[in-house]
């Protein structure tokens, strides 16, 4: 008696699978690499969804979009007039960066939107953003115009409570510059914590 055991080759599973675990380290690293690359480089507009339309209101109190700044670069910042320092810091800075962009500044137009409508009314912002240069729009507008906004550029703001009062309150907001192209589109993001040197250089590189 003899028993028979299937012949045929037995599956050599070893390659295949060291095959698939090859592929897949080099994906991750194709990957993240990508990722990484996208991230750091300017030139590139790796994150088309950062900013879009918005409606808002001008220092005096009229009407203004996004539509109105087409043909000239944006450089986008929200914020809002209480703030203790962060806010007067960077538009210090803003304005310092104008002042050193020589002829290129006439191409780039800073706003600074309001996440605190409240208090942060036309006349209030006007005030706010001129006494740090003149070139810098402040704007405002409904809450939910300001949230529409805020939404359309990725910006976290909420409000902390500091007491009992109806004033007694801070905004917590995040702080980056959002340079916008003549067609509206996001071009990079500029560091706000920059002297008005490291900023200007930031924007030239950027604005032709
Ligand atoms: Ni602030």
């Amino acid at each position: 008696m003899s028993t028979t055991t299937p012949k045929g080759p037995k599956p050599d599973n070893a390659m295949p699978r060291l095959v698939y675990a090859l592929i897949g380290v080099l994906l991750a690293v194709l990957l993240v690499g990508t990722g990484g690359f996208l991230w750091l480089d300017n030139n590139h507009r790796a994150m088309p969804t950062i900013g879009g339309p918005f409606a808002l209101e001008n220092g005096d109190g009229k009407p203004v979009t996004d539509k109105d700044f087409r043909g000239r670069y944006m450089l986008v910042y929200f914020g809002y007039t209480f703030c203790p320092d962060v806010c007067p810091t960077t538009l210090t800075a803003v304005a310092d960066a104008m002042d050193k962009l020589g002829a290129k500044a006439s191409k780039v137009q800073p706003l600074f939107i309001t996440v605190d409508p409240k208090r942060d009314t036309p006349a209030v912002v006007k005030q706010y953003a001129s006494a740090f240069g003149t070139t810098i729009q402040g704007l405002t507008g409904t809450p939910d115009e300001i949230a529409q906004a805020a939404k359309e550029y990725r910006v976290y703001y909420a409000e902390h409570r500091t007491g009992p009062g109806p004033d007694d309150y801070s905004m917590d907001h995040s702080s980056i510059l959002y340079l916008m192209g003549p067609d509206g589109s996001f071009i990079a993001p500029i560091r706000a914590d920059q002297s008005g040197d490291e900023m200007a250089a930031a924007i030239a590189r950027l604005v032709s």
